[in-house]
């Protein structure tokens, strides 16, 4: 990673929320159109977080990619004024991304081992530095909400394949709901392909659709049908790179 490749600018979004634009992935962390709009349309009301809160004891979210911390930040929001027990745990390969968060908000993270937590009331962030794919391996959560937002597939392929999703389906419970801004063919044929069971989300910015995906239920016929027709490639982890550079489609 060189300098340059490290940096990040900061971009004022349209519904005066700020994201970051990474040179190393060459692409932002949100949507130009919203970075706070596009968190909670795609995570908070995309997971039904505060109808999952009514009927718990306890509750635990599971975040692709830390990146800003709007994720975190707008999960406190919606989960303010309920006090049960909530774990929020991410993943975030930049150490920077969360001294960032830190300075910024003035908070002061434990860091032990290859985790940096923090306490906020009722909800404890727990945030797993390094690769995902391999940090995946020891979570021992089961989670009622899982945020897939890592950059887009043809950026960051290597979390968007078949066997990502079938690590991230052990750690879903059996009410789970996986939201994800993404609507490429490429990346449900993966979710199909690991068994996950897809339904169509909403329309954020200037993409006309997004995905929620269940462990349970059926995948809708029109997705089916869309990834019948489509010649997009699943994802794997063998074709992971060829995809990002553009060999397969
Ligand atoms: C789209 S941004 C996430 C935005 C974030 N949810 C927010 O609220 O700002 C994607 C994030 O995934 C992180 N990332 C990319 N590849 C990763 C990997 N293999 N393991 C862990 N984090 C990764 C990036 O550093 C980046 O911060």
């Amino acid at each position: 990673m060189n300098k340059k490749a490290n940096q990040y600018d900061i971009i004022l979004t349209d519904d005066g929320s700020e994201t970051l634009f990474s040179h190393l992935y060459n692409e932002s962390c949100h949507s130009a159109s919203g970075a706070k709009a596009e968190t909670k349309l795609h995570y908070i009301e995309g997971c039904r977080i505060e109808q999952a809160v009514k009927n718990k004891s306890e509750l635990a979210i599971l975040e692709v990619g830390f990146g800003t911390g709007i994720g975190f930040d707008e999960t406190c929001i919606a989960l303010g004024g309920f006090d049960i027990p909530i774990t929020f745990v991410s993943f975030e390969i930049d150490r920077q991304l969360i001294d960032r968060y830190q300075n910024k908000n003035q908070e002061t993270f434990i860091f032990y081992e290859n985790k940096a937590t923090l306490l906020k009331g009722n909800i404890e962030l727990i945030i797993y530095i390094g690769d995902a794919r391999l940090n995946i391996k020891s979570v021992m959560h089961k989670f009622d909400a899982i945020y897939q937002d890592a950059f887009s597939p043809k950026k960051n392929a290597d979390l968007w394949t078949t066997e990502w999703f079938r690590d991230l389906k052990q750690l879903a419970n059996e009410e789970c709901i996986m939201s994800t801004y993404s609507a490429s063919s490429s990346i449900r044929k993966s979710m199909v392909a690991a068994g996950w069971k897809l339904s169509m989300g909403d329309q954020f910015g200037n993409k006309k659709s997004s995905t929620r995906a269940k462990i349970t239920g059926t995948t809708e016929s029109g997705i089916t049908q869309q990834l019948e027709r489509s010649p997009a490639p699943e994802i794997t982890d063998k074709n992971y790179k060829d995809y990002q550079e553009g060999k397969l489609s």
